[in-house]
């Protein structure tokens, strides 16, 4: 009879081992949300999560970065697009300004009617700590081929400083491919060649119904938005040039929110591995991760040149509208 007894103790103890793991887990899952929706700046990210994390309070974090004059506020710059042309790089090395707050996650609060109908205290929850003299930066490439975007964020605040990256059309194309494939190969999804989307089997011409043909017509895009904004509220980087000289570009970020140029040779350093620059801030080195510089798919040359031909015009009518060129033949 003394087995069973055992056996139901040693029941007990494996459930409320049990238990206790599921608290664990769940806990620190929910600090983690918190924390997540209080986004945390890099500082914080370096502490790491785990136990250590389990132990603090989020609220008393909270509570003294308000003592310190720290709020969540509305972005006074929006990072806008264009997908695949360098925003997360961008949005990075802004990051190592001490003046620059940036929102980690890309927010569609603009263009999704879900999140908008949320209101701004929802998206303010999602905005970092700064203080009243910092600039808080924010950016979703899908809002620069949006609809409603340009309209909602004049609607939120007239005046918003707004950056725009651009990169050679024909290149964004085959970036914006890769990603897709390699989504696609890793969902075990059948995949076409680009040679085979990008033309229309019909008409023997580039294919305006690929989305990814559509985004980098990059002057049709700005349009709507200068029905919205001053030329003068929108800054346009050179994508090409980011991946090649990050600090030319930078500094006119820098210039054009007002702020000293802080961000110098010390803050950037080349990675032969990864092939492009990457940050160096006070507590670490990185550089994005390998969904950043992916190896494009050879691209057979006639259709790099149709495809070249074919956002010629747009170009011409996009270099007099911002007032800038760029090599894009
Ligand atoms: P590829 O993956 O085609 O090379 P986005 O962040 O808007 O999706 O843009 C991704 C692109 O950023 C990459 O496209 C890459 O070329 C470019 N990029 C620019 N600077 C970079 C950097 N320092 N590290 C990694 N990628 C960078």
């Amino acid at each position: 009879m003394g087995f069973p007894r055992k056996r139901h103790v040693w029941i007990v103890l494996t459930a409320i081992t049990l238990v206790f793991c599921v608290i664990l887990i769940f806990d620190g899952q929910a600090h983690w949300r918190l924390n997540s929706n209080m986004h945390l700046d890099d500082t914080d990210l370096s502490e790491g999560y785990g136990f250590r994390k389990l132990l603090e309070d989020p609220l008393a974090r909270i509570e003294r970065l308000r003592s310190e004059g720290m709020e969540q506020r509305l972005p006074q710059c929006i990072i806008i697009g264009v997908r695949k042309c360098g925003t997360r790089a961008l949005l990075e090395f802004l990051d190592l300004h001490p003046k620059i707050r940036i929102a980690d996650m890309e927010m569609h609060f603009f263009n999704k009617d879900e999140n908008y109908e949320k209101g701004y205290e929802w998206y303010t929850k999602y905005m970092p700590f700064s203080l009243n003299t910092d600039i808080t930066i924010e950016k979703t490439p899908r809002y620069f081929i949006s609809e409603n975007a340009p309209e909602r964020i004049q609607k939120m605040n007239h005046s918003i400083k707004l950056i725009v990256i651009f990169r050679n059309p024909t290149t964004r194309v085959i970036s914006d491919y890769a990603q897709v494939y390699q989504n696609k190969v890793e969902r075990n999804y059948s995949v076409e060649r680009l040679e085979d989307i990008v033309i229309s089997k019909r008409t023997g011409r580039v294919n305006t119904g690929y989305k990814a043909v559509r985004i980098s017509m990059y002057y049709y895009h700005l349009t709507h938005w200068l029905q919205y904004f001053n030329r003068d509220q929108i800054h346009v980087v050179n994508g090409d040039n980011l991946i090649v000289n990050p600090l030319e570009e930078i500094h006119e970020v820098e210039t054009f929110l007002g702020l000293n140029h802080h961000v110098t040779e010390t803050n950037v350093y080349f990675n032969e591995t990864r092939g492009f620059f990457c940050m160096n801030s006070v507590d670490k080195q990185h550089c994005l991760g390998a969904t950043k510089g992916r190896k494009h798919p050879n691209i057979d040359s006639k259709i790099v040149k149709k495809l070249k031909n074919f956002y010629r015009p747009y170009n011409r009518k996009l270099f007099a509208m911002i007032g800038k060129e760029f090599d894009w033949d």
